[in-house]
């Protein structure tokens, strides 16, 4: 056997009986790093006459060829028994129990508002929105409360400094009603329209039936030949839907509000079950009685001016009711400051699951 089959057979035995990666690596320096001994063979290349550099020639770089390839194959094999040893070792147990996810809750309000765009949405009825940091303009001129007018004493309003005066010069406030959102949406989209402005409004006002902030949801309805039979009917219609009961009875009494001419205040009859007002009946029965829920009329033609429409051409309705106060009613919850306290353990009793969306074909009520 010549020294270079020797080389070969000790090469081709020690890789691959090499142990790890590092011994492999060591090797490989051995064989082919710059010192290593097939190098050292190549480099005697130079010195030989020509005739046997070109038998040896050959060989050698055979030999390194040979090498090169088996410290490849070896590497491979040792980083796959690697790869096999760990996945063996790092086994999940997945009998183990899983560590509980906190699960939060939905709030009373937002549940109602879904009940509600679910409801109005079947309705022909787009959910419209705006700014809570209003103008005066669009708070109340618009809505034919001029500046000292009394009716503007009905809203204890949150104004901001004077300094912060508004586009026009007047002055800033946070919204008292969402009804600004109709006027911007009048502007901005005309007529005929089919909306809901749901949100967050304020008053200075404070007990456990009034908080500061509090929520409304406003509807309106501008076409041609719009009456006082379509406000009733679309209220009923809603009411029905969201108390789920057929027997919802609706008393409009003349009221008044500068943006509804006429105006009519709408109470639902009620019914004594068990020392608790449950929502139901006519209220004129005998164990029964009206509670006032909410404001509505026919949208006054000076509105209609101030949005750019004709009231010669257009007629609507509006209403307005509290969303808070709906979710009270509705849930059996007894005192709204409670709902902005941020109490985890109340919204956990009072609150709603998310997956439980609500749906007019499942039924709008979440379910206890
Ligand atoms: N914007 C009124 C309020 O907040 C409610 C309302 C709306 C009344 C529409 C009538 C018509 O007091």
């Amino acid at each position: 056997m010549s020294d270079l089959d020797t080389l070969a057979a000790d090469a081709r035995s020690r890789i691959a009986g090499a142990a790890d990666l590092t011994a492999l690596e060591g090797l490989r320096v051995e064989f082919l790093g710059k010192q290593g001994s097939i190098s050292g063979l190549l480099k005697t290349l130079g010195a030989l006459p020509p005739e046997q550099r070109q038998i040896e020639g050959p060989r050698i770089h055979g030999l390194r060829e040979e090498v090169t390839a088996a410290l490849a194959d070896r590497k491979q094999a040792l980083e796959s028994a690697a790869l096999d040893a760990r996945l063996a070792s790092e086994t999940i147990d997945i009998t183990l129990p899983a560590a509980e996810l906190p699960r939060g809750a939905i709030h009373p309000v937002s549940q109602v508002m879904d009940e509600l765009a679910e409801i109005f949405a079947d309705l022909g009825f787009a959910v419209a929105t705006g700014p809570e940091i209003e103008d005066d303009w669009h708070n109340f001129t618009a809505l034919n409360l001029p500046e000292h007018h009394p009716a503007r004493a009905m809203h204890d309003t949150f104004y901001f400094p004077d300094q912060m005066a508004g586009p026009d010069g007047g002055k800033m406030l946070l919204r008292t009603h969402t009804s600004p959102v109709q006027v911007r949406t009048m502007l901005s989209q005309g007529a005929p329209l089919r909306i809901i402005s749901p949100g967050r409004v304020y008053r200075s006002d404070s007990d456990a039936t009034h908080t500061p902030m509090f929520h409304q949801i406003e509807g309106l309805v501008i076409d041609r030949d719009i009456h006082l039979g379509h406000l009733k009917w679309t209220l009923e219609t809603f009411l029905k839907a969201f108390f789920e009961r057929d027997d919802i009875v609706l008393r409009l009494r003349p009221s008044y509000f500068p943006f509804t001419e006429p105006s009519v205040e709408v109470d639902v009859g009620w019914e004594d079950v068990g020392g608790r007002r449950v929502l139901g009946g006519d209220g004129d029965a005998p164990g029964h009685g009206w509670m006032e829920l909410l404001g509505s009329g026919m949208v006054n033609a000076q509105v209609l001016e101030f949005c750019n429409l004709d009231p010669n051409e257009w007629q609507g309705f509006a209403f307005g009711v509290g969303v808070d106060r709906l979710a009270m009613l509705k849930y059996g919850i007894d005192d709204l400051r409670a709902f902005f306290d941020g109490d985890l353990r109340w919204l956990r009793h009072y609150g709603f699951s998310a997956f439980d969306v609500p749906t007019l074909s499942a039924g709008v009520g979440a379910r206890p």
